[in-house]
């Protein structure tokens, strides 16, 4: 890997072994996008590349050849003849949007620095990325702009942000501020964004991208269930397995934007970061604004390819701590089996159950603090409710390590009832315009985090129970959007910054709280998935997926999930039937063969199963225990959409390619059916690989050419009743003979 500059062309060449990505330093000292995509030869001069054509509309440094509407750039500006979206805009106090930023060094290090108080992909050593830090000067606002490519030695991505620093007297408002944005040469691709609502997230949309502009984006405080900070451009000829692909993530939580522009010369212009509707940020001298980082993924292994470095880029260098590269506890959580109904003993009766059949981990979800029996009490007062647990947190937690779990709390840390102590006493605490109603959601209010004594306090309480209490695991919700968001702490020219500030006042609670109890495994979690999303996984290795617990349902979500996150960070859970969100019955067996491709547990009280059913869990959580190095460690393959087929299938292959375990899905029974084979992907052609569901052994190379036979009817034998139904599933469990 490295990164080169070419002085007398003024190109930046960044590449390994795998991408390469081209800047030149255009003849108005603007930085412009020359290539991204498959590792190319270095050369002196990709000047080529600079096509520079006589279209006399508009044109700058008196040469018709050279307008920056028809010039491809890196971070470009509106107003200096390119009319396309630009990644910036400052507002000065003449009331002028222009800027002009121009090269003036850079720098070339090994490593990649880290964003104060914003979460970032990192390097282990200094040999695992290069780094190239370029700065710009707008001379007559006397205003820096850098930025910084960071590419990784081993995987086909590039990290970027940009930052902003005001030498000047004066004060400005940035009203723009992009974390990425390039220009690509055509625009010959299919647009796939994740989008859904509560209980459907990420739900995989795939569309011709189209002159024009084509966008995602939330105003709604998180990234949300709607839309995912996270975008994949492919060919329209590439598919799971062959073609090119890029993915374009943000590592943010807060509003975003996600677009690609498409102009009338075909060329593509894709950005992404903080939505710059309702946002401004105001710089004063010596003030600096940092934009989050976005990560850019370049495969021409396809969509697998992509989503497979995005998987190993994020597991290992962008979750952190302890649990990174820890299998994840079998849990047992008591939301769905009790809701607000529960006391101590319950409690304890269902961790004993759990216990018996081999959960690791008992989780205790909301409503276990103040004078929360429903949902409209009681957050924001972090002590136990002592009706219900007469021994606190400290006292449930004793017991349930006495029989030998683990202990894990609910917490919404961000959010206050107004029927609540802390209300009471800080009614200006919470988020609201002045003049204006309050919006409620699930009557909550949202507490103003862009405040840092509103976080020390909420510290302070949360701390204290962890301190003196037993948990090993915090399942931290944020169960609405932001309304009326406007900050009783700042003034009128900061208001358009208080999204932003109580995103960064979040990701500060959670650096605090990890900081001071490294051991405890957070799981994030909003409403189900709507912080899904990168940024969330620098603090919290896994998220609540969805709270759509039905299986069917939730081979979509994950399916759509894992385009662009890791098996491990899904927070999967077997629940009870009919199915709470949409009363659909499954088989148990279902439910688990879907929920085991995730950080797995149960979310259903076991003392109401029957014996057999029992017997069932307890297979499930013995085969989970002995695969799930494999399953949330290994390279992870979509093989069929339940998108687009009514059969799906996933699978992981272990890192020595020993061993491999199929997620077969058939979601509609059909009848007569034709021949089925499924190709497999990853293993070693020259293995054989016994396949126990099959009762026989394969050749690699049979097994991905060839394909599985999953038509139980090819052998003449009578179809088994279980597969003779709806929502019917299989694991095949593949091991190389010795
Ligand atoms: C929403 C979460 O997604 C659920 O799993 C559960 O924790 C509830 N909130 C509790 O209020």
């Amino acid at each position: 890997m490295s990164i080169v500059f070419h002085q007398p062309s003024r190109e930046f060449h960044l590449f390994n072994n795998k991408i390469s990505y081209i800047i030149k330093i255009l003849p108005n000292d603007q930085l412009g996008q020359l290539y991204f995509g498959k590792r190319i030869h270095d050369r002196e001069d990709f000047g080529y590349l600079f096509e520079a054509a006589n279209r006399p509309m508009t044109s700058i440094l008196q040469d018709y050849g050279f307008s920056l509407e028809h010039t491809r750039q890196e971070y470009p500006a509106y107003g200096t003849t390119d009319f396309r979206l630009p990644a910036l805009e400052v507002l000065q106090e003449n009331g002028s949007r222009l800027t002009d930023f121009k090269y003036e060094s850079h720098r070339i290090f090994p490593g990649k620095p880290g964003l104060d108080g914003l979460p970032a992909t990192y390097t282990e050593e200094d040999r695992e990325a290069d780094t190239l830090e370029v700065t710009l000067y707008d001379s007559l606002l006397d205003m820096k702009l850098i930025l910084l490519y960071t590419i990784f030695a081993e995987e086909g991505a590039v990290a970027r942000s940009a930052r902003f620093e005001n030498q000047c007297s004066a004060s400005v408002q940035i009203t723009r501020a992009m974390s990425l944005s390039i220009d690509l040469p055509d625009c010959d691709y299919d647009w796939i964004q994740f989008s859904g609502a509560w209980s459907r997230e990420r739900q995989v949309k795939t569309r011709r991208l189209e002159q024009g502009i084509q966008a995602v984006s939330s105003a709604r405080g998180h990234s949300s269930h709607n839309h995912n900070p996270f975008l994949v451009l492919k060919r329209p000829t590439a598919d799971e397995f062959q073609g090119e692909a890029m993915g374009f993530s943000l590592i943010y939580s807060g509003n975003f934007l996600a677009q690609a522009e498409v102009d009338t010369y075909q060329v593509t212009r894709v950005m992404m970061g903080i939505n710059p509707f309702a946002f401004s940020w105001k710089l004063e001298q010596g003030e600096s604004f940092q934009t989050p980082e976005a990560v850019m993924v370049y495969s021409d292994h396809g969509l697998n390819g992509m989503s497979q470095t995005f998987h190993r880029l994020y597991r290992t260098r962008l979750a952190r701590g302890m649990w990174r590269d820890r299998v994840r506890p079998v849990l047992l959580n008591n939301w769905e089996a009790t809701y607000f109904d529960f006391d101590e003993e319950k409690l304890v009766n269902m961790a004993r159950a759990a216990k018996e059949d081999g959960v690791e981990l008992f989780v205790l979800d909301d409503g276990w603090f103040g004078e929360r029996s429903s949902d409209s009490s009681g957050l924001g007062d972090w002590y136990a409710n002592r009706d219900r647990l007469p021994g606190g947190i400290r006292g449930l937690s004793e017991k349930i390590e006495a029989l030998g779990l683990k202990f894990g709390l609910w917490v919404e840390l961000e959010m206050v009832n107004p029927d609540s102590e802390l209300y009471r006493q800080h009614p200006d605490w919470a988020l609201q315009t002045p003049g204006r109603t309050p919006s409620h959601g699930r009557n909550q209010l949202v507490l103003d985090f862009s405040r840092k004594e509103v976080v020390d306090h909420i510290y302070g309480m949360i701390a204290g129970i962890l301190s003196e209490s037993k948990v090993s695991y915090i399942k931290w919700d944020m169960n609405r959007s932001i309304t009326e968001c406007y900050s009783a702490a700042f003034p009128a020219d900061r208001q358009g910054e208080i999204f932003h500030r109580y995103i960064l006042g979040v990701y500060s609670l959670y650096e605090r709280l990890i900081g001071s109890f490294p051991e405890i495994l957070f799981e994030s979690c909003a409403s189900g998935g709507a912080r899904f999303d990168a940024g969330m996984l620098y603090y919290a290795p896994q998220c609540w997926t969805s709270d759509d617990s039905d299986a069917v349902e939730r081979i979509r979500i994950q399916y759509g999930t894992s385009f662009g996150y890791p098996v491990v960070s899904m927070g999967a859970h077997v629940s009870a039937v009919p199915n709470h969100q949409l009363g659909r019955v499954t088989s148990i067996e279902t439910r688990g063969n879907v929920a085991m491709f995730g950080a797995f547990g149960y979310e259903l009280d076991l003392q109401r199963l029957s014996q057999e059913e029992r017997e069932k869990v307890r297979k499930q959580i013995k085969f989970m225990k002995q695969y799930r190095e494999v399953i949330q460690f290994g390279t992870f393959y979509r093989l069929q959409s339940p998108f687009e087929h009514n059969i799906a299938a996933w699978m992981v292959v272990s890192e020595d390619r020993r061993t491999a375990i199929v997620g077969y899905y058939k979601i509609l029974n059909d009848v007569n059916c034709e021949f089925r084979r499924l190709k497999l992907k990853g293993l070693d052609e020259d293995l054989k690989y016994h396949v126990k569901e099959k009762g026989s052994w394969f050749y690699g190379d049979e097994l991905m050419n060839t394909g599985l036979v999953t038509t139980d009817s090819s052998s003449g034998q009578p179809m088994p009743e279980e597969v003779c139904s709806d929502f019917w599933s299989r694991l095949y469990v593949l091991k190389a003979e010795e």
